[in-house]
């Protein structure tokens, strides 16, 4: 079967990445920088629009990954260059913060003004004077997560230029300092699902987060060892998450809770949803039902049933597509293509209104099935899909 045309989207590896990132900041910049953060983006596997109502979430990290090499100045100023953008950025570092005007390099100084905030427990940390330079191969706008994979990339590399060694014993405050870039300085209201991800993630596993107790453990996959991969399709509908739709729904699932009465949706049951009136209840039956989705997946992977997690799969995409409403004609397509030529199942991933699906497939009916989607792309007039075959990879580090 021919599949060369469709291109699968190359990861290349760390070291090919890293030394990406070095050149570009070496042209950009002038000088070789100090160190390299990687970060991955995600692909979900099940648990979408969960982690902002305190529920559960399975993601696995992507070999695709984004790569912050960053050079320490002498001055108090920030500049920020990428190898997508001519532009370089800069700023005094005391300027940086929620009053800057947003653009993607809010995502990288968020970070940077996220650490010099004080924290409850911790002290802050004073950011250095850096330059940075950003190389990914993680598809943007894409559902995979390039905004936290930015945000932690950017993370590890700064915090061990700060002089804070133990990054490995710090990831959880590295996950809640992404977190308020995105939120407080990017402005996407998003859950905390993706930089937990980036963070925490290991080789060869799921990482299933409960966001009510903030904990997360390894869930052992093993599908190479059955034969079966994960296939991403990008639709090229392009989302993003400052845009209304993401914060209309959590708002929706706000609404929700404070009328049913809860502290979070994680509280909630279906009986509760059915108290509810268009379209809440439907917004609390997926998320209630996503929930238990989880807990069933991992079930399902423990005792190695594929089909059953396949099964998973497809009804979690008819529950966002039905009661949260956030696909869209391109993500349902891939979806019904994938299921109708043999694959284990298929669905939806991140936040949705366009975005990418992830399938569940036997290693074998990859290209069958790659082809099959490209096809009814084509048959409907839209732009090709992309097509991305992903393994498990390494959280965030320096490379
Ligand atoms: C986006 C957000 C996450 C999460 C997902 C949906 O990826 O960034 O916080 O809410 O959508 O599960």
């Amino acid at each position: 079967m021919d599949v060369s045309g469709l291109g699968y989207l190359d990861p290349g590896t760390p070291t090919e990445g890293a030394d990406a990132a070095r050149t570009g900041f070496a042209i950009a910049f002038g000088y070789q920088p100090d160190l390299v953060g990687r970060a991955p983006g995600r692909v979900n596997l099940v648990g979408e629009h969960t982690d902002y109502n305190r529920g559960l979430s399975l993601p696995i990290a992507l070999p695709h990954a984004t790569y912050a090499a960053v050079g320490r100045r002498t001055d108090e100023r920030v500049r920020i260059a990428s190898a997508r953008s001519g532009e370089v950025w800069e700023s005094p570092l005391d300027e940086l913060g929620p009053e800057q005007p947003t653009g993607w390099w809010s995502y990288v100084s968020g970070v940077l003004w996220a650490m010099q905030q004080p924290d409850q427990d911790e002290p802050p940390v004073t950011a250095p004077g850096v330059d940075i330079f950003i190389h990914s191969t993680v598809p943007l706008g894409s559902g995979l997560s390039s905004s936290a994979a930015l945000e932690a990339a950017v993370a590890v590399a700064v915090w061990a230029l700060a002089g804070q060694n133990g990054y490995e014993e710090d990831r959880a405050r590295l996950v809640e300092l992404c977190v308020r870039a995105e939120t407080e300085v990017a402005d996407a209201p998003t859950g905390g699902l993706d930089q937990a991800a980036a963070l925490l993630s290991a080789p060869g596993q799921a990482l299933l987060i409960d966001f009510d107790e903030s904990s997360a453990f390894d869930v052992d996959l093993h599908l190479v060892d059955h034969g079966l991969e994960l296939l991403v399709v990008d639709s090229g509908v392009s989302h993003a998450l400052v845009d209304g739709g993401y914060g209309s729904r959590r708002a929706e699932c706000e609404r929700a809770s404070a009328e049913l009465g809860l502290a979070s949706l994680r509280l909630a049951t279906l009986a509760d949803a059915g108290r509810l009136d268009e379209p809440l209840q439907r917004r609390v039956r997926h998320v209630v039902t996503e929930i238990a989705r989880v807990n069933q997946a991992v079930a399902a992977i423990d005792a190695r049933d594929y089909v059953g997690l396949g099964a998973i799969f497809v009804a979690s995409h008819a529950s966002l597509r039905d009661d949260f409403e956030v696909s869209c004609p391109e993500l349902d397509a891939i979806v019904d293509r994938a299921v109708s030529l043999g694959a284990l199942g298929a669905r939806m991933t991140g936040g949705g209104f366009g975005g990418s699906a992830v399938v569940l497939v036997e290693s074998e009916r990859t290209g069958a099935v790659s082809l099959g989607i490209a096809a009814a792309f084509r048959d409907a007039g839209w732009a090709p899909p992309r097509f991305l075959r992903v393994t498990t990879s390494e959280p965030a580090g320096l490379v």
